[in-house]
């Protein structure tokens, strides 16, 4: 799986590509930036789910380049811890935190998603968008996600769930892997218009990179070669979940 040095240097083409922030980002507020495949219809829907009070904390694992926490966080008046192994991505978090003004709080940290050194239970809710199938131990990934959860703090994951020939790194039982680390698992919503606007991008990143000469859209062109093999031994989904434990007073 790839390191964070290895999307460092993904992230150092992307940042230097319109076309390529064009493209992720259909659809999407331009200084949200994604570097993910949620619409903005879906992060709406992982806003709900959140049930984020103002003033509440959120941390978005594997935050990338902080738009997408960021949003979720403007829509909610809530405070942001973001985590991400990619050093040029918490750079650049970091930089696009004034886009948000209204934002209370947002601090970004490089750091694995598994081990973040952030204290116990300092969340009421937890996002991490299209990142656990690129992490080598889910389970302690998801593990966690608990131990920074406050008691009844909610879970929203985007990720693909694989079967058959898919690729190993896509978790097969995301409800096992969810309630072995210690969260009760509310719902797995199969995403099917998130998986059709993926490959609609694919196509039309293939489309422009037959022209040339952006490394950036040549890269999500391949990503998508790639994903014809799996694409339909995976589903593309929402999940949501919450710490078991009643709510504090
Ligand atoms: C597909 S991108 C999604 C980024 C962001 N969530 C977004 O929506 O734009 C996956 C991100 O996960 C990060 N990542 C992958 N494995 C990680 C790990 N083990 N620990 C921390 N971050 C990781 C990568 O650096 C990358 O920024």
């Amino acid at each position: 799986m790839a390191t964070g040095a290895e999307f460092d240097a993904g992230y150092l083409r992307w940042r230097a590509s319109e076309a390529h922030a064009a493209l992720i980002g259909e659809g999407l507020p331009t200084r949200v930036q994604p570097f993910s495949f949620v619409p903005l219809a879906g992060l709406a829907s992982v806003l709900d789910a959140l049930a984020l009070s103002p003033g509440q904390t959120l941390v978005d694992l594997g935050c990338g380049r902080g738009g997408p926490g960021l949003w979720l966080a403007e829509q909610a008046r809530a405070r942001l811890i973001g985590v991400d192994a990619s050093r040029v991505a918490v750079a650049d978090a970091r930089q696009r935190q004034h886009l948000f003004p209204t934002v209370p709080h947002a601090c970004f940290t490089v750091a694995e998603v598994a081990t973040t050194g952030l204290p116990d239970a300092c969340a009421h809710a937890v996002v991490s968008i299209d990142v656990l199938q690129l992490v080598d131990d889910q389970p302690a990934m998801a593990r966690e996600a608990v131990r920074l959860l406050r008691p009844g703090g909610r879970l929203a994951l985007t990720t693909w769930e694989g079967s058959g020939s898919a690729p190993q790194r896509f978790p097969r039982d995301l409800a096992g892997l969810l309630a072995d680390a210690g969260l009760r698992v509310d719902a797995i919503v199969e995403q099917p218009a998130w998986a059709k606007r993926q490959y609609d991008i694919y196509a039309r990143a293939a489309a422009a990179a037959e022209a040339g000469g952006d490394p950036a859209v040549e890269d999500l062109a391949a990503e998508g070669r790639r994903a014809q093999a799996w694409r339909h031994a995976v589903r593309r989904v929402l999940v949501t979940a919450h710490h078991p434990a009643s709510p504090q007073p």
